[in-house]
């Protein structure tokens, strides 16, 4: 039998999805499971978006631009004037989510074997990523004491060797839901410049700041346009994951000359995806004044129930919709499993992705679990007593 790639062997399966098997069990034996597990969000698309999908016209769906449609790009570029970021079309790569757009920039940023160094916990895909581009994430922690806030620049320092090509930081962040400070990012640019590197910032949740806290976007440090590349989504923005848009962004003309070869070896991204996205920038300011309402809810739900649960501590995090809470647990793989194959409560149960997915380190993310509040106020009630009822009971408690 043909040996199946090295990379393809190493390619880590998703470990937000592995408990699937366990939850699908659960609800064949009649128990409600409430999904905390995944970024989906239950917010309902705008409907203007969905619209112009249903009126789509025209007679081929063709390829687009293979940086994307340029009517689109130029609409992008008014949108991020909102936010006090100033590009031009050329500036940007429209991928099938920000997903390719990583993909797209490690690509063209990175050699094989160069490393990149990422604060964990971190989102768990980008491992994935890495492997596709035969690159090492380099580790640093950041720490539940301090709401997982941007490591102490000696950690950045330590970790950087010869083969140190990037930086990647999400903000705010999936999965702590931290936002950066613009004093945290002037710390990264300092050291980006030292050291000639790339700051790859994730932005996908950018719309999601709480508390009246301001996002402030890597675009806005001066002095870096070489070194910034931005990764932008519409999944959890406009509630749209499934029409696979997001984008690529930098100044840098030779990094978007390169990215554009690999956007054009898979020819186009979604074509009615970016209809969709094109008119979702015109989504009423009433629709993010609601959704961010209604996540500031949730977000208070989670965070005050768990920090009334004994031997249980939550930070209290400004943006996006998760939270890395940790529990008195003896391993966070074996609890979530347990919470869908031995428990449920009132016939209802939860699953949680085990924090340990979220870092790179052995041994790290043992006692925490990160919780999505992607579920309205009262499903997230009824989660929230599911799982102080299960740590009364959980065989592994410490
Ligand atoms: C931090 C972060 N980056 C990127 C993505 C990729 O999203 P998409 O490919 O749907 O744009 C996600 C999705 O959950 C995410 O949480």
């Amino acid at each position: 039998m043909p040996v199946i790639s090295k990379k393809g062997r190493m390619m880590p399966a998703s470990p937000i999805r592995k408990l699937v098997p366990y939850a699908d069990a659960a609800k064949k034996r009649g128990i409600k499971v409430f999904h905390l597990n995944i970024g989906q969000p239950d917010i309902a698309t705008p409907k203007i978006a969905l619209d112009a999908v249903r009126n789509f016209d025209q007679k081929v769906v063709e390829y687009s631009h293979s940086a994307g449609i340029l009517s689109y790009r130029k609409k992008l570029v008014d949108y991020y004037a909102r936010f006090d970021i100033h590009i031009t079309a050329d500036d940007i790569i429209i991928g099938a989510g920000g997903s390719e757009a990583i993909l797209f920039a490690m690509n063209s940023c990175m050699d094989p074997g160069d490393e990149i160094i990422i604060p964990e916990p971190f989102y768990a895909n980008y491992n994935g990523f890495a492997v596709n581009a035969g690159i090492k994430v380099i580790p640093i922690p950041s720490k539940i004491e301090t709401g997982f806030a941007l490591p102490p620049i000696a950690d950045f320092e330590k970790a950087i060797t010869p083969r140190t090509k990037a930086i990647i930081i999400c903000n705010p962040n999936n999965p702590t839901g931290y936002l950066y400070s613009r004093e945290e990012l002037e710390t990264l640019k300092a050291i980006v410049l030292k050291h000639d590197l790339f700051l790859f910032a994730d932005e996908v949740y950018r719309e999601f700041c709480y508390d009246g806290k301001k996002h402030f976007s890597v675009m806005h440090l001066e002095g870096l346009d070489e070194n910034v590349v931005l990764i932008d989504s519409v999944s959890k923005r406009y509630s749209a994951c499934g029409i696979r848009i997001g984008a690529m962004i930098s100044k840098n003309k030779e990094l978007m000359a390169t990215a554009l070869k690999f956007a054009q070896a898979r020819l186009s991204p979604p074509t009615l995806g970016q209809v969709a996205a094109e008119a979702a920038i015109d989504t009423p300011d009433e629709y993010f004044v609601n959704v961010l309402k209604e996540y500031v809810a949730r977000r208070n739900v989670v965070v005050d129930f768990i920090n009334q649960m004994p031997g249980a501590f939550c930070p209290n995090p400004s943006g996006a919709f998760y939270v890395v809470a940790r529990l008195p647990i003896d391993d966070s793989d074996r609890f979530c499993k347990w919470l869908l194959e031995d428990f449920s409560y009132q016939n209802q149960t939860v699953m949680l992705a085990p924090a340990t997915g979220f870092y790179a380190t052995q041994g790290r993310g043992l006692d925490e679990v990160r919780i999505s509040y992607v579920l309205k106020v009262e499903d997230l009630k009824s989660s929230m007593n599911c799982l102080q009822e299960a740590l009364k009971v959980y065989p592994g408690r410490k």
